[in-house]
């Protein structure tokens, strides 16, 4: 049997509703409430260093009344890892981060940072925080992240979502063999492997087949789709899709 896989939602967009009319509604932390109760193994919120969505109040409330593993989205800066040490969550995502863009647009340069990063992820190990990289599946990529002792890679799905909802059949392909060939290899190198941004339940459903995976994280989607069926009827959708993409690799391996 392959190993359960986990759905961890993104709450960020949420607090991107609320932040548009500057006052409490709609509450991130409801939100992720919610999600647990339908099923959700854990909530992600990304704190920006502009707090454009998420602030400082929402990852601690978040840490302090959710019943499931926090997984803390941040840039690899001296602020965040002060914030992060503080709040202890389950997790830390180190993201890349750049002021202008609408997501995070690519993986982070973990070959480039090496230096930089290796002082920082020791730290959060030290403290007993889960360490994940986000990052595209790229060999050279991964074998440094094996080097610098995190535990975790989020293999960055966003190029290959993209090519699939715009039919780019081609490039769809080409970033699909990359993510089926990385995740193998991440995992031969001892890495836990984790993939989000950019799913949707076609593309949740297909990842769920390959079994190194063993966690999703998804938000933009998810919270567009709660508006018209509700946060419960999403995650629920959400889980099925997850459950028949496991079902595909047992038929396949049986
Ligand atoms: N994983 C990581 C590391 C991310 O940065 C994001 C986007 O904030 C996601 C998952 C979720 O992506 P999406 O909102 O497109 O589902």
């Amino acid at each position: 049997n392959p190993p359960a896989i986990r759905l961890g939602i993104n709450v960020d967009h949420v607090a991107t509703l609320r932040n548009a009319r500057g006052g409490d509604r709609p509450d991130p932390v409801r939100a992720a409430l919610a999600a647990i109760a339908a099923g959700a193994d854990g909530i992600t919120a990304h704190l920006r260093e502009d707090r454009r969505h998420i602030r400082d109040a929402d990852m601690a409330r978040l840490k302090a009344e959710i019943s499931k593993p926090l997984n803390f989205e941040m840039a690899a800066t001296a602020e965040m890892q002060k914030i992060a040490l503080a709040t202890k969550p389950h997790a830390v995502c180190l993201v890349p981060e750049r002021r202008e863009e609408l997501t995070t647009e690519g993986g982070l340069d973990v070959v480039g940072q090496h230096n930089a990063l290796a002082p920082f992820i020791a730290a959060l190990n030290d403290a007993g925080i889960r360490v994940s990289l986000f990052i595209s599946a790229d060999e050279r990529q991964i074998e440094t992240v094996a080097k610098l002792r995190a535990p975790v890679i989020e293999i960055h799905t966003g190029a290959w979502c993209d090519a699939v909802v715009d039919g780019h059949k081609d490039k769809a392909e080409a970033e699909w063999r990359r993510i089926v060939k990385g995740a193998a290899f991440a995992k031969s190198a001892g890495l836990e492997v984790h993939a989000g941004h950019g799913l949707d339940y076609a593309t949740a459903e297909t990842i769920a087949a390959l079994p190194e995976i063993v966690e999703l994280n998804i938000g933009y989607f998810m919270i567009g789709e709660a508006l018209f069926v509700g946060i419960p009827e999403t995650v629920r959708a959400m889980r099925a899709a997850m459950d028949r993409g496991r079902a595909t690799l047992r038929a396949r391996t049986a």
